[in-house]
C-alpha cells in the first residue's frame, strides 16, 4: 500500500459521495494520513465539504453529474455515504475503470433498499429476521399487514434515520401509515416493508470490519457491542460496550460475518441487531459507519471513522476499547440557518466529557447537528454524564 502526497500527482483520491457528519469524520481520517479528499453533496458548505480539500455541489442520483465530476477529479477510491445515490452509475465505474466503490458496488446496491438486504438475509443466507412482507399500494399492504399481524412497523424501502416510519396496532392505522411512508420515502418508489414487531430486550450496532490482516488476507474484526435507544426510529444515545451473554455475543457475530463476507470488500458495516435472552434477530446494515458508532470516538483507540479509512486503504486496523463510554444527540431545537451553541464551555468542565458540532449550515428542531461524548468506568455513569453534556449545550436562534 502506497500513498502520494495530497495536491501533487502521486496523490492518492478518495472521493466522498454524501457529506454529512459521519463522512466528515471519515474525511478527517483520510486526511491524517495524508489522502487527498473530495467531498459531495446536495447541498453547500456540508459538514465534510468543510474538511476535504475540494468540495462539489450536485443530485448525486444523476448520472451526468456524477460523471462529470469523478471524470474531472478521477478518484481512486469512491466512498458512498448516503443511500440516495445512483448506484447503476456506479455499477458502470466498477466494471469499467480502475475505481474502487467502497467497500463495493454490491453491498451499497443491496443496502439503499430494504428489500435487497433483507432477501439476502432471511432468504439467501437463512438468517433470523422479523417476519416481513412488501407492498407496492395500499391494497397489497392491506393484505401483508394482516399476515404479518400487529403490532407492526410500516417503512418505505428507501429511508433512514425513522423517516416515514410508523408502527401501527391496528386496522384503522394502515392508510395514515401507507400516505406517511410514500411523502417521506427519500427516493419515493412507492414501495413499502412492513416488519412484524420483536420484542427485544434491547438492540446493538455491532460495528464489523474487513481488513487486511497481517497476511495481507482479508479478515473480519468486531468492535465491542453498541447499546443504543431509537426514539421515532431515530437514535438519541448510544453506548458501549453494551453487556450481552456469551451465546447472544458470539450469534451476534455471527450473523455479522455472515451478511459482511456476503456484501464484500473492504470497510467498516454497521449490523443492527435485536436480542432477546440468547436470540438475536438481524434488523439492518450500514455498509459505513454509524450513527450510534461515534461513541467509539470516545472509547475506542480508533474510532469508527479511522477504521473505516484505514480498511478501505487495505491498511491493518485494531479494533480494541479503551474505555467503556456513552454519547447522546444534540439536536437543533430552531428551523434556522446559521444558529450558535451555547454552554460548550460548561459542558466541558466534566471530566470524560467531549463535544462534537457537525457545523450544519441549516438546523431544524429535531436535526442532529452535534454529539455530547463521554467516558467513565461504568454505563450508567457514561449515560448521564452524556445526556447531561448534550442537555448543557444550548442552540440558539440569532
Ligand atoms: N421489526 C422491528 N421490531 C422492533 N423494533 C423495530 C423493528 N423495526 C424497527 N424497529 C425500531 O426502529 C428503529 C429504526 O428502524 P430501522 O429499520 O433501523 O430504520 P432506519 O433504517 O431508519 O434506521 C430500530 O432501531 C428499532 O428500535
Ligand atoms: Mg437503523
Amino acid at each position: 500500500m502506497k500513498i502520494g502526497t495530497p495536491l501533487s500527482p502521486s496523490a492518492l483520491k478518495v472521493m466522498l459521495l454524501g457529506s454529512g457528519e459521519l463522512g466528515k469524520e471519515v474525511v478527517i481520517s483520510l486526511q491524517r494520513l495524508g489522502v487527498e479528499v473530495i467531498a459531495v453533496d446536495r447541498y453547500k458548505n456540508a459538514p465534510a465539504h468543510q474538511v476535504a480539500h475540494r468540495s462539489y455541489v450536485t443530485d448525486m442520483t444523476n448520472k451526468q453529474q456524477l460523471e462529470k465530476i469523478i471524470s474531472l477529479e478521477k478518484p481512486h477510491f469512491i466512498v458512498p455515504e448516503i443511500e440516495a445515490i445512483n448506484t447503476g452509475y456506479l455499477k458502470e465505474i466498477e466494471d469499467k475503470q480502475p475505481i474502487v466503490v467502497v467497500p463495493s458496488v454490491k453491498a451499497v446496491q443491496l443496502t439503499m433498499n430494504r428489500e435487497g438486504i433483507r432477501c439476502l438475509a432471511a432468504e439467501e443466507l437463512g438468517i433470523a429476521t422479523s417476519p416481513y412482507g412488501f407492498a407496492n399500494n395500499i391494497e397489497e399492504l392491506k393484505s401483508i399487514v394482516k399476515t404479518v399481524g400487529f403490532p407492526c412497523f410500516i417503512k418505505p424501502t428507501m429511508s433512514s434515520s425513522g423517516k416515514g416510519q410508523s408502527k401501527i396496532t391496528s386496522v384503522v392505522e394502515i392508510e395514515k401509515a401507507w400516505n406517511y411512508a410514500a411523502e417521506a420515502g427519500r427516493v419515493n418508489n412507492g414501495k413499502v416493508i412492513v416488519e412484524g414487531l420483536i420484542d427485544f430486550d434491547y438492540e446493538i450496532t455491532l460495528l464489523t470490519v474487513r481488513a487486511k490482516n497481517k497476511q495481507g488476507r482479508v479478515e473480519t474484526f468486531f468492535c465491542e457491542p453498541i447499546g443504543h435507544r431509537q426514539e421515532h426510529g431515530d437514535y438519541v444515545e448510544s453506548w458501549q460496550p453494551q453487556a450481552m451473554s456469551k451465546k447472544a455475543l458470539e450469534k451476534s457475530q455471527q450473523i455479522a460475518e455472515k451478511v459482511t463476507s456476503a456484501l464484500g470488500g473492504l470497510g467498516l458495516f454497521g449490523v443492527e441487531l435485536f436480542i432477546k435472552e440468547d436470540h438475536v434477530w438481524f434488523s439492518e446494515v450500514s455498509p459505513r459507519p454509524h450513527d450510534t458508532g461515534m461513541v467509539t470516538m470516545a472509547t475506542q483507540r480508533q474510532s469508527e471513522f479511522e477504521l473505516h479509512a484505514k480498511a478501505i486503504l487495505g491498511l491493518p486496523v485494531d479494533t480494541e476499547m479503551i474505555s467503556s463510554g456513552a454519547s447522546a444527540v444534540i439536536y437543533g431545537q430552531h428551523d434556522a440557518d446559521g444558529i450558535t451553541f451555547e454552554g460548550i464551555d460548561q459542558a466541558l468542565t466534566q471530566k470524560g466529557v467531549d463535544i462534537r458540532l457537525f457545523g450544519k449550515p441549516t438546523s431544524f428542531k429535531k436535526r442532529r447537528m452535534g454529539v455530547a461524548l463521554a467516558i467513565d468506568k461504568n454505563i450508567e455513569s457514561a449515560r448521564n454524564k452524556a445526556r447531561q453534556a448534550a442537555r448543557t449545550v444550548k442552540p440558539i436562534k440569532n
